[in-house]
């Protein structure tokens, strides 16, 4: 092997660890775990390291990244449509669409001149085909074709949902089974883990996601116009207005709380916010675009409503796993990832429950819980390494809009309506 060779990957080796964000949250990640892990996957694999491509378009980010199979991150790169997005009032698919078409090509290249590995040196192309937008499912598609015939390489057609479920263990040597909640723009669900294609689902939202509603509740209250979010996601902007509100001043009615089960719901929620904006903007005879004096409250409220409701319906799944026997006896974890598990109200909401009940926290640094390249090339390399999912020949492959996620079994969730002990879900700031 070249020294030339080896000092690349040292190089590239220390790059990424400076990446990593490091947080003092508890739940961050222990950089002494990461460092062993890494130790032993060199050592297993300096020989011939797998290196993959990942592509992602599900949605309204542009990624790409290639990494090897010890989980170090050559090259990445992400081009992100929030703004445009924020400023229409909603991702349009169609504009959705020709952003990823204008970046895509862009964005891969990036990812591929930072890592200094050639396309016919890759060992796969992971590229997401569901769930998502169709319009930009079919970009990434597309653009991966035209790279697979060029270079001759393997297929790794990714499912996002299952990616953000596993990036957890490219930083971090979590074991099968564990506990997942992904919570995001476009998804809420409850998980087990069992294998890198193989989850329980525990319970999932039944109409809107919590990054959604954060989202439409921002624009209602015209948070774009507020000098401090003019470049914040909705949820961004309801967190940081949220520190200075008092949640108290309004009363909304936690949802679900006569169903004994993990399924979420938030359009009831966004309802009730939506009235009290409305009466609040009659009393403050406010016109459309200006901002209630009382939108820190609001804030305050519906953030802390969205996290009480999600830590309530996590408490429920861990003691149904518990019950069942579905987590390792000592240390079982709670892995949360999706956009809004950057929230670090609701992770610390969530925390109250996983003290309670002896869990392991662990959340990605947020850079990795959003959409981004880097989860799809490590599901990439997971199941390159695991042998499966791996297409020689990806004729007739289409992406798909709508896509299960593991095997429901929210059914025996519901059957077995436990009811919660008492928790007091008090942050203090
Ligand atoms: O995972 P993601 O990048 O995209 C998908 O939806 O798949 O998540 C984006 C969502 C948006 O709804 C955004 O408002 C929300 O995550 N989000 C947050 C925060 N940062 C982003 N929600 C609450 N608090 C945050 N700090
Ligand atoms: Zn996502």
């Amino acid at each position: 092997m070249s020294s030339s060779f080896l000092s690349s990957i040292r190089r590239a080796c220390n790059q990424s660890v400076g990446k990593i964000v490091l947080n003092s949250d508890r739940c961050y990640w222990n950089l002494k775990c990461l460092g062993r892990y890494r130790a032993a996957c060199t050592s297993q694999t300096a020989l011939q390291p797998r290196i993959v491509l990942g592509i992602e378009t599900s949605c309204d980010d542009t990624g790409a990244a290639v990494i090897d199979e010890a989980g170090r991150i050559l090259g990445e790169s992400l081009h992100s449509q929030k703004e445009v997005h924020l400023k229409t009032g909603g991702i349009i698919p169609p504009v959705a669409q020709r952003l990823h078409k204008e970046n895509i090509h862009r964005v891969v290249q990036e990812a591929l001149d930072m890592s200094r590995i050639s396309p016919s040196e890759l060992s796969a192309i992971a590229t997401t085909i569901k769930p998502g937008l169709a319009l930009s499912l079919g970009v990434g598609l597309e653009y991966t074709l035209k790279l697979l015939k060029q270079y001759n390489k393997p297929f790794i057609p990714i499912h996002h949902m299952e990616a953000h479920a596993l990036t957890v263990r490219m930083i971090h040597p979590v074991q099968f089974p564990f506990l997942v909640l992904l919570v995001s723009g476009g998804h809420c669900l409850i998980a087990v883990a069992n294998g890198i294609s193989d989850f329980l689902l525990l319970g999932q939202s039944l109409d809107e996601a919590p990054g959604d509603i954060l989202d439409k509740v921002a624009r209602r209250l015209s948070l774009i116009e507020h000098p401090e979010c003019t470049t914040m996601s909705g949820g961004q902007a309801i967190e940081h207005l949220a520190k200075q509100g008092d949640r108290k001043k309004f009363y909304l009615k936690s949802p679900m709380a006569q169903h004994f089960d993990c399924n979420f719901s938030f359009a009831g929620l966004r309802n009730q916010v939506t009235q009290i904006i409305t009466k609040k903007e009659k009393e403050e005879d406010i016109q459309k675009c200006q901002i209630l004096s009382c939108v820190n409250d609001i804030a305050a409220a519906v953030q802390h409503t969205v996290a009480s409701h999600i830590a309530k319906r996590t408490h429920r799944a861990i003691l149904f796993c518990k019950m069942k026997g579905l987590l390792p006896q000592s240390n079982a974890a709670l892995v949360v990832s999706g956009g809004v598990a950057s929230n670090r109200y609701i992770r610390r909401t969530v925390q109250i429950v996983t003290d309670a009940t002896g869990m392991a926290l662990l959340c990605p640094p947020p850079k990795l819980c959003t959409d981004n390249g880097v989860m799809i090339a490590w599901n990439g390399i997971e199941k390159l390494k695991e042998g499966i999912g791996i297409l020689h020949n990806p004729e007739g492959i289409c992406y798909e809009p709508k896509a299960a996620f593991g095997a429901d079994i929210s059914g025996q969730v519901k059957e077995a309506a436990i009811k919660l002990p008492y928790l007091k879900m008090k942050i203090r700031e």
